[in-house]
């Protein structure tokens, strides 16, 4: 294959390399076009830019594909656990036995917050929304560790990627506490990573709780399945704010505000809001589905549709299935699971859906599964992040570990109005 794509433009030629990535994907990398030319490009929403190379995960949108370090995510999901994947993310390689005991020991060491943190939730109304409180509270930490914010320092950023995973479980979980106005527990070490986070939600100092191992290993599954998507727009997020050589904490933060937005990780809310609203109104799924294709996001099919998966998104085919297991080992069963179901069967036969290749994502059913397993619903978003945090970080790390890289700074093509003279305001 040729390996310059070349650019006619008032007559001259311009040659420019072309990329191609491990799995066979090919890009024309556009790094020397404007000194060359005097041109840039322009793609709004990056439809069709890379922002860089990147060796953690790779999507086949066409095919359903992912994988994490070349592992597929159904194996992953399968047989790993939540903090082995963010292991494996984080550090490139699946962690022999003596390395997950010291990362888990490591994480474990760090779930507890400081005791002036805590009190900063006083400060939040009880409605206030656990990604404000979250990505408020993440920001904050940077605070507390002054001597741990050089994102170039790997002792310091270890110490930072200890605190994030071992603290936002947490912190997500005092969201919830403070807003039903229950008291905080401390986080025990005797558990695992979810059995904690579990206690953490629905535990109270009155009696001992004992987290379900169905819920537990379930919930596990869904972390492994959310913690990381390639350059998504939270991702994007957190290695543009990690460009500026913001620290870690910062850069978190900054991604859980992305993920929040609708379009984004906050579907996983909508979908199930969505899914009460038929049930409540007593729509049929048709009738939802014909709504859905107008075109404003107000009526969207909320959980259906995505930028690179033009066919069933993989994580959307696992969680389905959880969904129908863990239902039927808890013995309980949900109108919500049996709506989304019929509005799949619906829009996957419908001319709309199919000409656009509208499918479940993963934001379609998790929302019916977070909801079995107890989680309220203005905190599903934050478990997306908790998921996330793991691919966030590795994502972040990789940017640094770049050789020369750079501050992120897209250009423009400016369309105001050109010079004109200041008018003093007696004379408009
Ligand atoms: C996540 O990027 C990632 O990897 C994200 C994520 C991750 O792991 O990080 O996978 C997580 O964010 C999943 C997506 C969750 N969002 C939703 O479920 C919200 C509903 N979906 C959409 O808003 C939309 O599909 C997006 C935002 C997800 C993707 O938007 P695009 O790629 O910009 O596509 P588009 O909005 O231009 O849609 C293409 C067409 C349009 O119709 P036309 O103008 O061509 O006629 O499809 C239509 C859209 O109107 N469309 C929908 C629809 N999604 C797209 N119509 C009805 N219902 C929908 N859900």
């Amino acid at each position: 294959m040729d390996p310059y794509a070349r650019l006619e433009v008032d007559g001259k030629q311009y040659e420019l390399p072309i990329v191609v990535g491990t799995e066979q994907e090919r890009a024309i990398d556009i790094t020397k076009l404007r000194g060359q030319s005097g041109l840039i490009t322009l793609d709004p929403g990056y439809k069709n830019t890379g922002s860089c190379e990147s060796a953690i995960t790779f999507l086949n949108g066409e095919q359903g594909i992912l994988r994490y370090r070349g592992y597929p995510i159904e194996e992953l999901a399968e047989g790993s656990s939540y903090l082995e994947v963010a292991y494996l993310l984080i550090r490139g390689e699946l962690p022999t036995r003596t390395q997950l005991d010291a990362w888990v020991e490591g994480v474990r060491y760090h779930t507890m917050v400081h005791e002036d943190l805590r009190q900063l939730y006083a400060a939040f109304p009880k409605a206030a929304h656990p990604m404000a409180t979250c990505s408020a509270v993440v920001a904050a930490l940077s605070t507390f560790y002054p001597e741990d914010l050089n994102p170039v320092d790997p002792a310091q950023v270890h110490a930072s990627i200890e605190r994030l995973l071992g603290k936002f479980p947490t912190i997500t979980a005092y969201s919830y506490k403070h807003s039903i106005g229950q008291p905080f527990l401390y986080p025990s070490n005797r558990l695992s990573y979810v059995e904690n986070f579990l206690r953490l939600m629905f535990g109270t100092p009155c009696e001992d709780y004992e987290p379900d191992p169905v819920v537990a290993r379930a919930l596990d599954m869904l972390l492994i399945l959310h913690a990381d998507h390639e350059q998504n727009c939270s991702t994007s997020t957190v290695r543009i704010a990690g460009s500026s050589r913001a620290n870690l904490f910062a850069s978190i933060s900054a991604g859980i505000s992305a993920l929040w937005g609708p379009r984004h990780g906050g579907a996983n809310q909508q979908v199930v809001e969505m899914l009460e609203a038929i049930d409540h109104e007593g729509l049929t799924g048709k009738q939802f589905v014909e709504q859905a294709k107008a075109h404003d996001d107000t009526s969207r099919l909320n959980g259906f549709g995505h930028r690179v998966y033009k066919n069933y998104d993989p994580r959307a085919r696992i969680i389905k299935q959880a969904a129908t297991d863990v239902l039927e080992r808890l013995g309980v069963t949900s109108r919500l699971l049996e709506i989304a179901v019929d509005l799949e069967r619906i829009a996957l036969s419908d001319e709309y859906f199919i000409e656009r290749k509208l499918y479940p994502n993963v934001d379609f059913y998790s929302g019916v599964i977070f909801k079995a397993l107890g989680i309220p619903t203005p905190s599903f978003t934050a478990m997306f992040a908790m998921g996330r945090m793991a691919g966030w970080i590795a994502q972040w790390l990789e940017y640094h570990q770049e050789p020369g890289n750079a501050i992120s700074r897209p250009r423009q093509i400016y369309t105001g109005p050109t010079e004109r003279r200041f008018v003093p305001i007696d004379e408009r």
